[in-house]
């Protein structure tokens, strides 16, 4: 695969540069854009993004995948997150993903992911990766629950370029599974890498904490979970949250 990586300073954020960019020019398959600083970085939710200047990795991919169904996307955040977590296993045991798509070390997080998909018809025609991994950032100042960075973890720094082209690497080698249809194989990484994948844990839903175990993911990215009762429930993104 082709990377066309485009580097900046500094910019209000990958993600949106990326959307400011195509609505003025077509960018290929697997275009990268990498910053040092994002002055409005996004988090999920409407938060922002904290990030040191020059410490963290901060990128946006462009992916025109062309044979996803819109009811298969979800694929698009399990390869991502793969993508990272197998990037960063090398480092330290205790990498997983928290559904959907976070990166967590034990139980702090590491990286989280924007993703920014759009449709035409039925299929999926475009899709924004937007990621930031913590990399050498020592303190985190914002409220961010339960921050971690790399170098917190290894007790060294890390080369973030060499990261990124790891990230890539892999990413693109799981872009390739996606494109000639392997979905059992992501579908079974993905399960495989999950954060409390096993046992009872602390959820809250709109009606409050319970305790479950996850079942799966769904190809639409639902997430199953089994109560202590054995009552079956099943959440879409930002339905229910992980107490931790
Ligand atoms: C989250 O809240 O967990 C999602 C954070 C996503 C941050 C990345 S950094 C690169 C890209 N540009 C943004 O403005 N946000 C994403």
């Amino acid at each position: 695969m082709e990377v066309n990586i485009q580097r900046l300073k500094e910019t209000d954020s990958t993600n949106k540069y990326l959307v400011e960019q195509l609505s003025r020019e077509y960018l290929p398959d697997f275009s990268v854009i990498t910053t040092d600083f994002q002055s409005s970085g996004r988090g999920q939710r409407g938060n922002s993004w904290e990030s040191e200047r020059g410490k963290n990795l901060l990128f946006s991919v462009l992916l025109r995948p062309e044979s996803v169904p819109a009811r298969s996307q979800f694929l698009i955040s399990q390869i991502a997150s793969l993508a990272i977590k197998e990037g960063l296993d090398r480092f330290a045991a205790g990498f997983s993903i928290k559904w959907p798509n976070d990166i967590y070390w034990n139980e702090q997080k590491i990286c989280g992911m924007l993703i920014e998909n759009d449709l035409a018809g039925a299929m999926l025609s475009q899709s924004i990766l937007g990621i930031g991994v913590n990399i050498n950032q020592n303190l985190f100042i914002s409220n961010a629950p339960n921050p971690v960075s790399l170098k917190t973890i290894t007790g060294n720094h890390q080369d973030r370029e060499v990261i990124l082209a790891d990230i890539l690497r892999i990413l693109a080698t799981y872009y390739d599974l996606l494109r000639k249809g392997e979905t059992e194989l992501i579908n079974r990484r993905y399960h495989h890498s999950l954060f409390r994948k096993e046992g009872y844990y602390l959820f809250a839903d709109k009606n409050g904490r319970f305790s479950a175990r996850i079942v799966g993911v769904e190809p639409d990215g639902e997430l199953i979970l089994s109560t202590e009762t054995n009552e079956k429930r099943g959440y879409l993104f930002k339905e229910v949250q992980f107490v931790l």
